[in-house]
C-alpha cells in the first residue's frame, strides 16, 4: 500500500529528519511530512544562514583590523544584502543536501501540513497514511512576539530572527530584546554590519544559562566592542511608529527611554503545538507546553513519540537529533543508551564564540559538590597569540575526589570546536589527568584545554 509505512515523522528539521534516516537505516519503511522545506528552522532559518552571517562579521571584523597583520585593506565597507544572500545560498544548499539524504536512504517526503489521527495516522491534505509501528512528532519551535508589553512582530520595526535573516540592510539601530543564543549572535552580527545595537536583557547578566565568568567576559567584550549592554532590566512597554520604536525601559532603579529603528524580539520560542490534532490522539502537554513524553520518548499516547524542541528543552538541533536517533533505534528494536541530557554541549556563535558542557560553577555550589576549578586564558596560549585571538579562557571544574569533569566553559576563538574534548571526556567518564596525557599538539589552542586540566591539579606549565 502507498500510503502505508512503518514510521511516519511529522517534521522534517533536526530532529525528524535524522530520526528518519536512522530509521531508513535499520530497514524500517519511513516517511516524513514536511509542509516548508527540508532541513526545518535550523537549516532554513536558524543555526546555518546564522552561522554564515557570523562569519562575514567575523571577516568585516578581521579586515577592519588586519593592518596589525600587516594588510592593508583600504576602507571596509560592509552590506549586509551581499551577506544576507550568501547566508540564503548556504541554506538552500544545506536544505538540497537533507532532500538529497532522504532519496539516498529511500525516506518518502510527503509535502503538506500533517494531522495526526488516531490509531497511528497522519492526514494530509485529503491523502491519509498509516504507520505500522509510530509516529514521531518534531514539529519544532517558532519566533514569538511579546505582545504583553506592546511589541507585536510587524516585520518592520518589531522584527524576530526569522526577519533579520532576510534583511537587505543593515538597520541603523536596534535594540535586541533577550540576550540568550539569539539575542548575542545577532548583536554580533548587526554589530560588525555597523548598526548601533543595544542589547537588554531581564536576568542579571547576559548568557544567563552560562557559567558566570563567561557572561561576565562576553560582557566585557561585547561593551569594549561599543554594544550596549543593559542586565536585569526590565521592558515595562514598546511603542512601535512607522519608522521607529519607543522603548520605555526599567534597570538599576531607573528608568529610561530608548529610541531605536528596530527591535528584535529574542526572548525565547513558542513550540508548534497547535492544530496537530494532539487532543484527538490523546497527546498530553507539560505545564510548560512542551508534549509529555516519558523516557523513551513516547507521548501519553501509545505508539505516538515526541522529539526535538516539542518535546522539551534545551531547544538545541544537537538535542533533537540524538532524540531522533534514540527513538528510531528502539523502534527497530535495538536498546541504544539513553539520551545524555547531562551531556549536551552548549554553543553561542558569537564573537568570542561561548561553548560549555555539564555544571555552571554556581551549580557546583547550590549541589554542595566538593569541586576546584582549573583556568587557563587565552592570552598565555602560544596559538591564540600568533592569530591576535587571546580573548577568553578555559574553565574545567572537577570534582576534588575522583578528578571527575563536572563542567566545562569555553569562551574563546573555536570555543564551539574546542568543547568536543571535553564532551568526548565526560561521555566516556575521563578524568581530567586523562585529558592531560593526551598530548595536545602544539602550537593549538586545545592545549589550553589540556592546561586548564592540570591547573585544576595544581600543576599548570604555563602560566
Ligand atoms: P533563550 O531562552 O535562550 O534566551 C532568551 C533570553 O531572553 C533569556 O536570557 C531571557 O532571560 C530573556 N528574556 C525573556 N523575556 C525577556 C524580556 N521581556 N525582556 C528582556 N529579556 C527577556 O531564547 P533565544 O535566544 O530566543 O533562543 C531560542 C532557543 O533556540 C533557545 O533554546 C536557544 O538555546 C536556541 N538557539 C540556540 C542557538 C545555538 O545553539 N547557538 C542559536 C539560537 C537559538
Amino acid at each position: 500500500m502507498a500510503n502505508q509505512f512503518d514510521v511516519i515523522v511529522l517534521g522534517g528539521g533536526p530532529a525528524g529528519y535524522v530520526a528518519a534516516i536512522r530509521a531508513a537505516q535499520l530497514g524500517l519503511r519511513t516517511a516524513v511530512v514536511e509542509k516548508e522545506k527540508l532541513g526545518g528552522v535550523c537549516v532554513n532559518i536558524g543555526c546555518i544562514p546564522t552561522k554564515a552571517l557570523l562569519h562575514s562579521a567575523y571577516v568585516a571584523t578581521l579586515l577592519r583590523d588586519a593592518k596589525e597583520f600587516g594588510v592593508e585593506a583600504g576602507t571596509v565597507k560592509t552590506d549586509y544584502g551581499v551577506a544576507m544572500r550568501r547566508s540564503r545560498r548556504v541554506s538552500d544548499q544545506n536544505s538540497k543536501g537533507v532532500e538529497f539524504l532522504m532519496k539516498k536512504h529511500k525516506i518518502t517526503v510527503v509535502k503538506g501540513t500533517g494531522v495526526l489521527q488516531p490509531g497511528r495516522r497522519v492526514r494530509v491534505g485529503a491523502e491519509e497514511y498509516a504507520a505500522g509501528k509510530a509516529v514521531i512528532i518534531a514539529t519544532g519551535s517558532r519566533v514569538k512576539g511579546l505582545p504583553q508589553i506592546g511589541l507585536e512582530l510587524n516585520g518592520s520595526t518589531v522584527i524576530s530572527s526569522d526577519e533579520a535573516l532576510l534583511l537587505e540592510q543593515a538597520p541603523p539601530s536596534l535594540a535586541i530584546i533577550g540576550a540568550g543564543a539569539v539575542g548575542m549572535e545577532f548583536a554580533d552580527i548587526f554589530h560588525a554590519f555597523g548598526t548601533k545595537v543595544t542589547l537588554i536583557e531581564a536576568l542579571p547578566r547576559i548568557l544567563p544559562l552560562e557559567d558566570a565568568e563567561a557572561s561576565d567576559a562576553l560582557a566585557k567584550s561585547y561593551r569594549k566592542r561599543g554594544i550596549e549592554v543593559i542586565a536585569g532590566a526590565t521592558v515595562r512597554k514598546g511603542t512601535p511608529a512607522r519608522n521607529k520604536v519607543t522603548l520605555e525601559v526599567e534597570a538599576g532603579g531607573a528608568t529610561r527611554t530608548i529610541e531605536t529603528a528596530a527591535v528584535l524580539l529574542a526572548a525565547g520560542r513558542a513550540v508548534n503545538t497547535e492544530n496537530l490534532g494532539l487532543g484527538e490522539c490523546g497527546i498530553e502537554l507539560t505545564d510548560r507546553g512542551f508534549i509529555k513524553v516519558d523516557r523513551d520518548l513516547q507521548t501519553t499516547a501509545p505508539g505516538y513519540y515526541a522529539i526535538g524542541d516539542v518535546a522539551g528543552p534545551p531547544m538545541l538541533a544537537h538535542k533533537g537529533s540524538r532524540e531522533g536517533v534514540y527513538v528510531a533505534e528502539r523502534l527497530a528494536g535495538l536498546t541504544p543508551p539513553p539520551v545524555a541530557y547531562d551531556n549536551v554541549p552548549s554553543v553561542t556563535y558569537c564573537h568570542p564564540e561561548v561553548a560549555s558542557i555539564g555544571l555552571t560553577e554556581e551549580q557546583c555550589r547550590e549541589r554542595g559538590l566538593d569541586y576546584v576549578v582549573g583556568r587557563f586564558p587565552f592570552s598565555a596560549n602560544g596559538r591564540a597569540r600568533g592569530t591576535g585571538e587571546t580573548e577568553g579562557f578555559v574553565k574545567i571544574i572537577r570534582d576534588k575526589r575522583y578528578g571527575e569533569i563536572l563542567g566545562a566553559h569555553i569562551v574563546g576563538a573555536h570555543a564551539s570546536e574546542l568543547i568536543h574534548e571535553l564532551a568526548v571526556a565526560r561521555a566516556n567518564e575521563y578524568t581530567v589527568e586523562e585529558i592531560e596525557l593526551a598530548i595536545h599538539a602544539h602550537p593549538t589552542m586545545a592545549e589550553a584545554v589540556a592546561e586548564a586540566a592540570l591547573d585544576s591539579l595544581g600543576r599548570v606549565m604555563h602560566l
